[in-house]
């Protein structure tokens, strides 16, 4: 298989072949997504919620993203392995920005980094990590790690002052240098248009189906998705619950272990 890098995320644009992204954050889910061909693999700062039961983004740090980005690089030959920044790691100088997209590179394995917001807030800090040789990839629409100031998580581009910003903010993006950029939850003419209208991918989330490509959360594919566009083509989840109950009612009836499962 052909390793991905933001090169063949732009000649698959080009060529109009679909990319394809999950997140992951462990060394295990990783490997299988590797292994099947996903083109790039984000570990997201989603982590907080998905895996740590936070309520939001915004208490992720670089010390866990590092730390889940090095589980996943670990298992990952093919994809692209793109990490997350989270909440203030590039929010107070473009130099604390670098310095931090550089630890996920060095210590976290990452070969790209997502911050998310516009250039007009964060044009520097998009321009240090690029000059410095890290790939970054853009996300707006939808930002979680804005959850406080929008007030909740919801569709965004609605009214025609939004729309025109999006895709401002599309534009000054491709031009600041970003290999991709992630739409999150916006009409699908909205991000057609925005698709249309750049030269490098758009990555789809809850954006409809005419983006460059798809991204999900990996749980929402595997039985824990609740939002409108995650869809489960596996009930992981159904599944877990039935072994463990299975082996706890096997336990209490002495069928576990058996003679094979013990040390003689
Ligand atoms: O943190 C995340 O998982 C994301 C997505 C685009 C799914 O940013």
């Amino acid at each position: 298989m052909k390793k991905i890098t933001p090169a063949v995320f732009l000649e698959k644009k080009q060529s109009r072949e679909k990319l394809v992204l999950l997140t992951a954050y462990d060394y295990l889910i990783a490997q299988i997504e590797d292994e099947v061909g996903i083109d790039g693999i984000l570990v997201g700062d989603s982590v907080g919620m998905v895996l740590m039961g936070r309520e939001n983004t915004l208490s992720v740090t670089m010390d866990i993203m590092v730390h889940h980005t090095s589980c996943v690089s670990r298992a990952v030959k093919n994809s692209l392995v793109i990490a997350d920044m989270p909440f203030l790691s590039y929010q107070i100088s473009a130099e604390e920005a670098l310095r931090n997209a550089g630890r996920l590179v060095v210590e976290g394995g990452a070969q790209a980094v997502k911050l998310e917001g516009p250039v007009s807030k964060f044009g520097d800090a998009i321009s240090k990590i690029v000059h410095a040789g890290i790939p970054v990839m853009g996300h707006i629409g939808l930002t979680p790690q804005s959850v406080l100031e929008i007030g909740g998580y919801k569709v965004q581009g609605r009214s025609e002052e939004c729309r025109e910003r999006l895709k401002r903010e599309a534009k000054e993006l491709e031009e600041a240098g970003c290999f991709a950029i992630v739409l999150e939850c916006i009409p699908r003419d909205l991000a057609k248009e925005i698709t249309e209208s750049l030269t490098i991918p758009t990555i789809g989330i809850g954006a409809g189906p005419d983006c460059d490509g798809q991204i999900l959360v990996c749980y929402d594919i595997l039985g824990w998705g609740k939002a409108r566009f995650a869809k489960t083509y596996f009930d992981v989840r159904s599944e877990i619950k039935k072994a463990f109950e299975n082996y706890i009612s096997e336990v209490k009836e002495g069928k576990y272990p058996e003679d094979k499962h013990s040390y003689t």
